[in-house]
């Protein structure tokens, strides 16, 4: 009988694999905005970590990592809270946090109400679906360097995944940096993270070209986009 009650895990989707391959082994992580609260269970299954807080400011995403956390008889390992951001998570109980799915912006303000977090014992996943350049620039400002970052190609989109900790003296600093984070031009995925942030520079050099008033702005944004081009080209 309790045969029948198992429920084959499923596979994380390439963005979300792209975060786990971040956590560390043997960690507690938080994973903040979880929604289905896919990527704890998915983690304490495979036995990467012992346990989990999936934590979501809504109370219907927190219900459905609820249901799934009982359906995949995840409940010993995984916690679901109701939180805003880190509020009502403790320093002492999480090692890794992770913050997928959202703005940019959203995951700096998220950050920025959690000071516990310049800590540099505690790593930061991050996955920001827009705003990617903004997130950057408030992690620079507030002391967070960059250790890891991947581009990851899922359903016609292409994402960035970075590790940060709380590091000041290496914390990363640039245009270059703003419009690409650490990526190199070493994988395919990259490759195509950093031709569409090429993509979005021309797009703006155009525009303010053809406003006629910003060409000092229009000639900043190129030399920008030169660069990327150049890391494109050092493949
Ligand atoms: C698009 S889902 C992302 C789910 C999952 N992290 C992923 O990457 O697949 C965004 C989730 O963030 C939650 N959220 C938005 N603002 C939040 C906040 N300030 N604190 C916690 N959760 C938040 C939303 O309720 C939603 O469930």
């Amino acid at each position: 009988m309790l045969f029948l009650n198992k429920k084959k895990l499923f596979r994380l989707n390439r963005r979300l694999q792209a975060c786990a391959g971040m956590v560390r082994k043997d960690c507690v992580v938080a994973d903040i905005g979880t929604d289905h609260a896919y990527l704890p269970i998915w983690l304490v299954k495979k036995e990467i970590i012992p346990k989990a807080i999936a934590s979501d400011i809504n109370i219907g995403p927190l219900q459905k990592a609820a249901f799934n956390i009982r359906r995949y008889n995840a409940g010993r390992q995984v916690d679901a809270r109701l939180s805003d951001g880190l509020e009502l998570i403790f320093p002492n109980e999480a090692d890794d946090i992770v913050i997928a799915g959202m703005g940019g912006e959203l995951i700096a303000d998220i950050i920025e109400k959690a000071p516990w977090l310049k800590d540099a014992q505690k790593h930061l996943i991050l996955q920001p679906m827009t705003c990617a350049p903004e997130l950057r620039s408030y992690l620079s400002a507030h002391g967070f360097s960059v250790k890891r970052e991947q581009a990851v190609q899922d359903g016609g989109h292409i994402y960035t995944v970075m590790q940060a900790e709380y590091d000041p003296a290496q914390v990363q600093t640039g245009n270059v940096f703003l419009q690409i984070g650490i990526l190199t031009a070493d994988t395919e995925e990259n490759r195509a993270y950093i031709a569409q942030q090429c993509g979005r520079l021309q797009k703006r050099a155009n525009g303010l070209r053809q406003s006629g008033k910003q060409a000092e702005e229009a000639d900043k944004t190129e030399q920008v986009l030169a660069q990327l081009k150049q890391v494109l080209a050092a493949e």
